[in-house]
């Protein structure tokens, strides 16, 4: 990882701006998931134990621009203060007198979180002037919210370049595990891909066959392959469109020595509900009145094979409908067998992706694999190997660590 951390960095008595992801679920105004939060916790700690006066910015939800009273960042300035245990001050507004004079009043170790930055139109657009306001409220920049770093925002991108810059401790394990995966990872290595739709995951697709050794087809883009092959698949949801491409990504597959594995039985019902009557058939003789909505057993004991010889497995996307039962079962059984893998030390798992987490939460395995993502977009842009701006800004400041810059 060339991005540079927090290690051996100087922040005693120093503001310290954040850039945090507390974009965080929120139904009927409460707060439906705290993960983001906690996960933020341990650089805000150390930053400020270490002395720091500690600025939090986040954007929240897309108010587009303008100040929106159910978008604030309030409520999440209130539960950090709870899982902080320590008061958690909040600014009004991100930038300007309002942001300065709150920023004035902290202490060393004190911790303030500023109001949601796309209040303002100049942090989508990227506007100079307006990372120049961030900018003019602290003297050090960590970036800690990786699940952000794919969009080139005022808060993520453009302040990075006007203050002595790192990623903080979320950002630094995020890059770690994710590098660890599909960087330089411990071959042969596993990557399963779900969802409903190929034309979504096309470089996803793409870059994965020329980097993993195996390729598991899940979910309805599964469907799309088989049809391509000529397999009847009946009534399930697949993209015709899409089949020459399917053909193509299986084509150069194959060139690049990487195994692409489809189902091969799987689960069958007439309509799409919770626990309707269900027919699990081979490949091959999918009823031309029914729809697969899960891979069958069959494929689960086949994958769950291959994960005795896979040192690294990288999940993006449930196996088939696991919100609707009985469709979960192959996703939550592949779950189990990947957390017993990884629990007993053969298998370095990491998955990411909000339909993956809410599936391994589902199955109770959260917290069994070797790393889950808190990151949706930004985990799917690193898996098809974009640059993200949020990192490539910490990667291309000028030599100078932050502590000597703002030293000198
Ligand atoms: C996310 O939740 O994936 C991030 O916070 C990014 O949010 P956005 O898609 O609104 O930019």
């Amino acid at each position: 990882m060339t991005v540079r951390t927090l290690d051996g960095l100087d922040v005693s008595g120093k503001r310290v701006l954040i850039r945090a992801d507390l974009n965080v679920p929120v139904r009927d105004g409460r707060i439906t998931d705290l993960t983001r939060i906690e996960r933020l916790s341990p650089t805000i700690r150390e930053l400020s134990e270490n002395g720091a006066r500690v600025i939090v910015c986040s954007h929240f939800d897309r108010p587009k621009g303008r100040r929106v009273t159910a978008m604030s960042l309030e409520p999440m300035a209130l539960a950090l203060q709870e899982v902080l245990g320590r008061p958690v001050h909040f600014a009004n507004d991100c930038i300007g007198v309002q942001a300065q004079q709150v920023i004035e009043r902290l202490a060393p170790g004190d911790v303030a979180v500023l109001e949601n930055t796309r209040f303002h139109p100049g942090e989508e657009d990227n506007d100079p002037s307006f990372a120049a306001e961030l900018a003019k409220l602290a003297d050090l920049f960590v970036n800690d919210a990786f699940s952000a770093a794919h969009r080139a925002h005022a808060s993520t991108e453009g302040v990075a370049h006007l203050l002595p810059s790192c990623a903080g401790r979320l950002m630094q394990a995020e890059l770690e595990a994710l590098t660890a995966a599909l960087g330089t990872p411990v071959r042969p290595v596993m990557a399963i891909v779900g969802g409903s739709k190929v034309s979504t995951k096309l470089d996803l697709l793409g870059n994965l066959v020329g980097r993993v050794d195996i390729l598991v087809i899940g979910g309805a883009m599964a469907n799309t392959f088989l049809a391509a092959q000529g397999k009847a698949v009946g009534r399930s949801l697949q993209e015709s469109e899409m089949h020459d491409t399917a053909r193509e990504i299986a084509a150069r597959a194959r060139s690049a020595n990487c195994t692409i594995v489809l189902p091969v039985d799987a689960v069958t019902a007439r309509e799409f509900r919770a626990d309707p009557p269900t027919e699990t058939v081979t490949i091959d003789a999918i009823p031309a009145d029914s729809m697969m909505l899960d891979v069958g057993p069959a494929t689960v004991a086949d994958l769950i094979a291959r994960l005795a010889y896979v040192k690294t497995l990288v999940w993006n996307g449930p196996l088939g409908a696991f919100e609707t039962p009985p469709f979960d079962a192959a996703t939550v059984a592949l779950a189990h067998a990947v957390a017993d893998a990884t629990q007993s030390g053969a298998l370095k798992s990491v998955a990411g992706g909000g339909d993956t987490v809410s599936a391994l939460r589902h199955a109770g395995v959260l917290d069994k694999l070797s790393y889950v993502s808190s990151a949706g977009g930004a985990f799917l842009e690193w898996m098809e190997g974009k640059t993200l701006p949020g990192i490539a800004a910490l990667e291309t400041k000028t030599e100078t660590h932050p502590g000597e810059a703002a030293n000198s």
